[in-house]
């Protein structure tokens, strides 16, 4: 018999998903439990985005534990687009009247979170094999694990399903309940992590001939950069000599240097845009990454994680506090009417951004062309700053 153990929101997956959700709903009055197939040490480890929108900021703020996001996250109020050598800046700050971006870390927002749980007294199962859910379609589902050898099980009153793309959640949904819609995109990314200055205080997204360049940061120590490769492209064809050189022509401009420094990290990811509809089978719900994926351009996944799981936390605890379901109901067209238009949003921005392998020359000078009217239209301008800080949570 397995060690049994019942708690009201059962949560598989600590990354930002699982986490945040964990911890609105304890705000609440509403017990869960996370759980965890990796280690902690690998997940506040392991380098992913880096871009939180204003509305992510205020809901990690107002959470609490947004202390080191304040005083370590860099905030910027704008983004250079960079083609034919030169650099436009879209100035955020007064095309949305006010608003701007924080740069810092997932992983070391994914501390802040655990920490916040550990401190809240909350349980998180790092580690757990075998991971799987059941009876999602009665009033108790239940989350079964194993654990240094033992076999456990979790029965709760709904579980969210925060386990990422490759996740075991949303391959449980029977056949035939999701339509997914897909696109996956003919390249991939080579980032670095360099320990080198940031070359420039704001990102910069570069069109050129070669593909597309970005130059982000982690700090004032650490630049974070990427290049446009081959979706399956070697990382062992790429020496840090031969990444620095490509880095350097695609993002070159007169009287601009790129400063270099040694590489702490590289690696290749594939771009791919990926909606799962409905985001909910019977009491299962699901939030992030295992519903849906955006191509990292527009920056955007982490943010809407986030705005998933909010809108989930408010309708469990309108559940709670008055029995009514009708907000759970509403969850997923909720969520995945802004799923769509940030998919739309980071559609737009890597196909303005990057070379096509089977473009022709109509399609590069159109995309030369939708670059010159967002940088010289103020409508256009607005349009690209508005979504990049954040639509408005509603
Ligand atoms: C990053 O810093 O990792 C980053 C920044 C902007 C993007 C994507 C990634 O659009």
């Amino acid at each position: 018999m397995p060690i049994s153990q019942r708690t009201q929101v059962g949560i598989v997956g600590a990354g930002p998903a699982g986490l945040v959700l964990s911890h609105l709903l304890h705000l609440q009055g509403i017990d869960s439990v996370v759980i965890e197939n990796r280690s902690r040490e690998y997940s506040e480890q392991r380098v992913r985005a880096g871009v939180l929108e204003q509305g992510t900021v205020d809901l990690l703020t107002e959470m609490g534990g947004g202390e080191r996001m304040k005083k370590e996250g860099l905030v910027h109020y704008g983004i250079e687009l960079r083609f034919g050598g030169k650099g436009h800046r879209i100035d955020f700050q007064e095309l949305t009247g006010g608003k701007g971006i924080t740069i810092y870390a997932q992983h070391e927002v994914l501390k802040d979170l655990n920490n916040a749980r550990s401190a809240a007294g909350g349980q998180t199962i790092f580690e757990a094999e075998n991971v799987s859910v059941h009876n999602l379609n009665t009033s108790h589902p239940k989350i079964r694990y194993e654990k240094d050898g033992g076999a456990h099980e979790v029965i709760c009153d709904f579980i969210a399903g925060c386990d990422g793309f490759h996740g075991i959640c949303r391959p449980s949904i029977p056949p035939g309940v999701i339509v997914e819609y897909e696109r996956e995109y003919p390249f991939g990314w080579l980032g670095i992590l360099a320990q080198a200055p940031p070359s420039s205080e704001e990102l910069i997204y570069t069109y050129h001939d070669r593909g597309f360049a970005l130059l982000s940061m982690r700090s004032p120590q650490i630049s974070r950069l990427y290049l446009q490769c081959a979706p399956d492209e070697n990382i062992d064809d790429w020496s840090d000599e031969r990444i620095w050189q490509e880095l350097q022509i695609r993002l070159s401009s007169p009287g601009w240097a790129l400063t270099e420094g040694a590489i702490l990290q590289k690696g290749v990811t594939g771009m791919r845009s990926f909606v799962a509809e409905p985001m909910q089978y019977g009491r299962l719900f699901l939030a992030g990454d295992s519903a849906h994926i955006v191509p990292p351009t527009g920056a955007k996944g982490l943010n809407l994680a986030v705005a998933d799981v909010r809108v989930l936390a408010r309708a469990l605890a309108h559940f709670y506090s008055t029995g009514s379901q009708s907000l759970l109901d509403e969850y997923s067209a909720k969520c995945l009417r802004r799923v769509w238009k940030v998919q739309r949003f980071s559609w737009w921005m890597t196909s303005m951004l990057h070379r096509f392998p089977d473009e022709n020359p109509f399609d590069q000078r159109r995309q030369l062309a939708e670059l010159d009217y967002v940088t010289s239209s103020r409508a256009a301008a607005k349009s690209l700053a508005e979504n990049y800080v954040g639509l408005p949570l509603e």
